[in-house]
């Protein structure tokens, strides 16, 4: 599935299954692998905040755990119900380890879907 709306579509019913009880922030994600695999997550928050998951490393994590490491994603769309964010930081990071500089990753902006590359979004990636 190369079809971005439709891609935000599937994070955007993700969203409405987040568990935000704290920041009321409901975030999706949802991703294609370059296998064809479609898989979305949502944010899950915690009462002690720093164990808060982020929907895209639910989505890549559920990705990774169908698939094997060698799991690639192909593109992203990240969505979150009544605001508009791109990927934080950590999440790009965590999206770099198993996608392409070259790969998608939409959201909105202004009301419009965007899609930025990888690179643009983090263009000094950590590497070992
Ligand atoms: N959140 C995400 O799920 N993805 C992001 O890229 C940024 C933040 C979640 C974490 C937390 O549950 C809520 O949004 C507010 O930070």
């Amino acid at each position: 599935m190369t079809d971005f709306t439709e891609l935000t579509n599937r994070a955007r019913e993700a969203a409405a299954r987040a568990y935000a009880p704290y920041s009321k922030f409901q975030v999706g994600c949802a991703l294609v692998t370059q296998a064809g695999g479609l898989f979305t997550g949502c944010n899950v928050e915690n009462a002690s905040y720093g164990l808060t998951i982020c929907a895209e490393r639910n989505a890549i994590f559920h990705a990774v755990a169908s698939e094997g490491p060698q799991m690639r994603i192909a593109s992203l769309a990240v969505i979150a119900l009544g605001h508009e964010f791109p990927p934080c930081g950590a999440c790009r990071q965590v999206i770099a380890e198993f996608a392409a500089p070259d790969a998608p990753v939409c959201f909105l902006q202004n009301g419009l879907l965007v899609a930025q590359t990888l690179a643009e979004l983090l263009p000094s990636t950590f590497q070992l």
